[in-house]
């Protein structure tokens, strides 16, 4: 009897999972695996909600956004018997082995299902770029590629009208997608959460700036950016999702404001948002999700559970769950005083 691995996707979508999901069947079925999806991440199994996966079921998505298994941010430890639930059914499913494709929660719950004794592999995905021991996670490049062009659009109509123009971006912890779109679009001030917002400083390099005969400028705020002095995180929303996160947005307005009200500059503000996370990979995310999904078979033909794919420099290797998911990867400050430079 052919050996069963099962596919889910959790958390936030981002471009690029498809061509995992992809990499994962075409590589099971060449090693006579059989492959079932489970619909909208944990939930799923909790419920016990599937979907068989064969060559006709992964033909044609390699440039689509999104999961075609769908998503969700069920927490299964959030509500008592719910665990319970996961594992007799990925007994009753009789499953030999999960790939969870996923960010820190859902890779978190991984590694503690794994722990619990199920085997488990994990896929590193998000557009935040904030998981420990990879390089990089799949989605990051498609978000960049998309903020950057939105950065291009705005940059022509900000030198026309001679404005300030804000734009915020995603980012709740880590500020990579802030960082490495802003510098490739050549913001004029990029404002991460690692790094608090001096607002004074900040107006007083817009004014620096027109001072030598610029117009216009462009700042960059990623959605989880906070002010110095009030140090709190803007919210769109107080309620806690099954992870314990608020729902951040506003920052870029609030920024906005502030930056008019100080410099006298006529200022706009462009909220990005989940046109970050749609439509089709770049071909780096399309490349990197092959790879992962190829990779995260090999650990589960290995019995390497516990285990997550990893880019390290050229190489995909494969790192424990539990130290990919132990502490956020964030921007560190030589990265940032790079970006500095080019303040003002
Ligand atoms: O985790 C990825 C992400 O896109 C974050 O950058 C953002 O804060 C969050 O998801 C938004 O979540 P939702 O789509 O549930 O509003």
């Amino acid at each position: 009897m052919s050996k069963r691995v099962a596919v889910l996707t959790g958390g936030g979508d981002c471009p690029g999972i498809n061509p995992v999901i992809r990499a994962i069947v075409r590589k099971a079925l060449k090693e006579k695996y059989e492959v079932v999806g489970i619909k909208n991440g944990w939930k799923g199994l909790i419920e016990k909600s599937t979907l068989a996966l064969n060559l006709d079921s992964v033909s044609g998505i390699l440039p689509k956004g999104g999961t075609i298994l769908g998503t969700s941010r069920t927490n299964p430890y959030k509500n008592e018997g719910d665990v319970e639930k996961v594992k007799a059914n990925f007994k009753s499913l009789k499953i030999d082995a999960l790939i969870a494709i996923g960010g820190e929660d859902t890779l978190g719950v991984a590694d503690k299902l794994y722990k619990e004794g199920l085997n488990i592999v994990g896929v590193p995905k998000t557009i935040d770029n904030d998981i420990s021991a990879t390089d990089r996670t799949f989605g990051f490049d498609t978000a960049v590629n998309i903020a950057t062009e939105a950065i291009d659009r705005i940059h022509t109509t900000a030198e026309s009208h001679h404005r300030v123009m804000v734009i915020e971006v995603m980012g709740r912890h880590s500020g990579w997608i802030g960082l490495e779109a802003g510098i490739a679009g050549g913001a004029d001030a990029i404002l991460i959460p690692e790094f608090p917002i001096d607002i004074k400083e900040v107006c007083a390099l817009i004014k620096r700036r027109h001072n030598r005969g610029k117009t216009f400028s462009i700042i960059v705020v990623a959605e989880g950016a906070k002010f110095k002095k009030e140090g709190a995180e803007v919210l769109q929303e107080e309620k806690l999702d099954a992870f314990g996160h608020v729902r951040l947005g506003g920052i870029g307005q609030i920024l906005g404001n502030e930056i008019e009200k100080r410099t006298g500059f006529e200022t706009r503000v462009t909220v990005l948002g989940h046109i970050q996370r749609g439509g089709t990979p770049t071909a780096f995310d399309r490349v990197l999700g092959t790879r992962y999904g190829v990779k995260a078979m090999e650990l589960v033909m290995e019995g390497e559970f516990g285990q997550m794919a990893s880019l390290q420099g050229d190489k995909i290797v494969s790192v424990s769950l539990e130290k990919a998911v132990g502490t956020l990867k964030t921007v560190p400050g030589e990265l940032y005083d790079i970006a500095k430079i080019f303040f003002g």
